[in-house]
C-alpha cells in the first residue's frame, strides 16, 4: 500500500511514539542498519512464558522508521514469539495507512530488528538448555 505522503496515523506514531524507550533488563536485543542511509535501529524485548512482555526501540531513523517500529512494537507486545515471527512489513505498512514507496526501505528496520531480537532470544535460550 503506497501513498504519496505520510498518513495521519503514521505521523501520530512518529510524533508520539509509545515504544521509544529502553527496556529494563532486556532478554534480547536486535540491531539492524539501513544500508541506504546509514541509520541504525536497536530493539529490545523482555520475554515471559513465551510471550513478549515488554518491547522498546531506539533509532536515529526518519519518520517512516520511527512510526513503523512503533507499530511493530504495538503489534508484537503481548504476542507469543511464534505469532510475532509471522508479522510482515506489509502488515505494518497497512496498519499505518500506507507510506511513500521511497520510504519502504526505512519501514523494514522495525520488523528486521524484531526478528533479530527474537533470534537473539532463541540463541541464548538454546545455549542454556
Ligand atoms: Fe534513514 Fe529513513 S532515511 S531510516
Amino acid at each position: 500500500m503506497n501513498t504519496q505522503t505520510y498518513s495521519k496515523k503514521l505521523l501520530k506514531h512518529f510524533r508520539n511514539p509509545k515504544f521509544v524507550k529502553k527496556v529494563r533488563n532486556p532478554d534480547a536485543i536486535g540491531e539492524v542498519g539501513n544500508l541506504k542511509c546509514g541509520d541504525v535501529m536497536r530493539m529490545q524485548i523482555k520475554v515471559a512464558d513465551g510471550k513478549i512482555k515488554d518491547i522498546g526501540f531506539q533509532t536515529f531513523g526518519c519518520p517512516a522508521a520511527v512510526a513503523s517500529s512503533d507499530m511493530v512494537c504495538e503489534l508484537a507486545k503481548g504476542k507469543t514469539l511464534e505469532e510475532a515471527k509471522k508479522f510482515t512489513n506489509d502488515d505494518v505498512v497497512k496498519e499505518l495507512g500506507g507510506m511513500p514507496l521511497v520510504k519502504i526501505h526505512c519501514s523494514v528496520l522495525g520488523i528486521q530488528a524484531l526478528r533479530k531480537a527474537i533470534e537473539d532470544y532463541e540463541r541464548k535460550n538454546r545455549s542454556k538448555s
